[in-house]
């Protein structure tokens, strides 16, 4: 086989980091396991990239896949309709929340957030608030990566190469409770602050130039940040007061990641659009949707009036199909009840490595979790540049997988490791993920 280092451009990596080793090739999938090219296997700790949600290796998904290519391969959503997006649609609308009825497919996540934002601008257009075309999001929160998206993203360090990027992205605080000292063991008090400056932010920048706020159930980046009580209740408020749409962004948290079908059900709240990818097919062809509520596409249905907007291979049909099957996987397995069921257990194993020095905080819900790593749990400090860059860069992401977990350590904001199984993990898989990362992290605090 060719080096993975002489033509693939790899993506968010840094290619030198392989210039004297191997690029860690996988070649196979089956359940929760994956297996590299020098045969050996490794526990999948975070479902390829909060993908593969029904587990690697499912037959009948591929056979799906094959079955749709060979009948009818590819035709657009361009004026024409085709039977497996048809269907697709009905399903994910009957699955939505609230009258979330109309779905638009896309290939993927940046897509599905880059068609939102079109579709704010575009409504508010129709209906008489043209000025409306800003977006509110959180800081250090990924929405993708095309240029709509990385203007909502808030992780500057992979925004500036690109800049000057669309503008009207307006930055928020996130919901990172345990770096929130000055509001004490009160999540509540929290999350009504965190809920109210996105009004503070709508107020700033007037209303009137206003069309969206952008936000994750369970915000990933950071290392999982989960709604504090009352939170999203509040913001809905705000929306509903300011005229301005919410947008629950479901790349991650839907299709059962947090034992629902989608996020915002979990936490009981009702956007006006959800975009959606990954999970949706579990990894076996790529699609995205955004999907929007009766009243957004209201000002498309009549006269000459059309959504401008379209992507070739948006709703492909294999994709479609395949989506069907693993729906179909997920109601006959019924995935989203076992993630309801076994997600206490889940918690309650990696909550034992709150033990360690290293380890400050576990947090997530679901099959979602971020482990905060520290230099001082009673201070809370954590690591410098060059701390951060020796432990997780130089020495936690290889050892990790060397001790047969593949994960992510990750620190676009503090360090964190992060873990999201594909959703038929168990008790044996919580286990392992446990052992092997109390086996890592505690070399990890030796080192430093
Ligand atoms: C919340 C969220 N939005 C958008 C995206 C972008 O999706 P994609 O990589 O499919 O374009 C991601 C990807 O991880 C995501 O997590």
């Amino acid at each position: 086989m060719a080096n993975a280092t002489d033509h693939l451009w790899m993506h968010f990596t840094r290619m030198s980091s392989y210039r004297d080793g191997e690029v860690p090739t996988i070649v196979r999938g089956e359940g929760a396991y994956v297996w590299d090219s020098r045969g050996r296997r490794y526990l999948d700790g975070l479902a390829g990239l909060f993908v593969v949600n029904a587990g690697h290796g499912r037959t009948e998904l591929a056979e799906a896949a094959a079955k749709q290519a060979s009948e009818l391969a590819y035709f657009p959503l361009w004026s024409y309709a085709h039977p497996t997006a048809v269907e697709l649609a009905e399903r994910i609308a009957a699955l939505t929340p609230g009258d979330l009825n109309r779905i638009f497919f896309t290939t993927g996540g940046s897509e599905a957030v880059e068609s939102a934002w079109k579709l704010a601008r575009a409504y508010f257009k129709r209906t008489g608030k043209p000025t409306k075309h800003k977006v509110v999001s959180r800081y250090i929160a990924y929405h993708g990566t095309s240029m709509g998206a990385l203007s909502i993203t808030g992780l500057p360090g992979i925004k500036s190469d690109f800049e000057p990027l669309v503008p009207g992205g307006i930055k928020v605080p996130n919901t990172n409770f345990y770096r929130a000292p000055e509001h004490g063991d009160s999540p509540e008090a929290f999350g009504r602050w965190a809920a109210d400056e996105i009004g503070r932010a709508i107020e700033r920048e007037g209303p009137e130039t206003v069309a969206a706020v952008f936000l994750e159930p369970v915000q990933n980046s950071g290392g999982c940040f989960p709604p504090p009580p009352g939170y999203f209740e509040r913001v809905r408020e705000i929306c509903d007061a300011y005229d301005v749409l919410l947008v629950s962004d479901e790349v991650i948290c839907s299709w059962g990641r947090l034992g629902e079908y989608f996020g915002a059900q979990r936490y009981g709240y009702q956007p006006d659009i959800i975009t959606t990818a990954k999970g949706i097919t579990s990894g076996y062809a790529p699609l995205g949707a955004m999907i929007a509520s009766d009243r957004l596409i209201e000002p498309f249905l009549h006269d000459s009036s059309m959504f401008a907007h379209g992507i070739t291979f948006g709703g492909h049909p294999v994709s479609c199909a395949v989506a069907l099957a693993n729906l179909d996987v997920f109601a006959r397995e019924d995935l989203v009840g076992h993630v309801r069921a076994t997600e206490g257990a889940f918690r309650s194993t990696l909550e034992k490595l709150t033990d360690l020095p290293i380890v400050g905080d576990v947090r997530g819900d679901g099959y979602f979790y971020g482990i905060e790593l520290v230099k001082d749990k009673a201070t809370r400090e954590t690591f410098d540049e060059a701390e951060s860059e020796r432990l997780l860069r130089g020495f936690l992401s290889g050892a990790l997988f060397e001790a047969g977990l593949y994960c992510r350590a990750d620190d676009r904001g503090d360090p964190v490791v992060q873990l999201a199984p594909p959703l038929i993990a168990e008790q044996a898989q919580f286990d392992e993920i446990e052992q092997i990362l109390r086996a890592v992290l505690t070399e990890a605090w030796q080192r430093l």
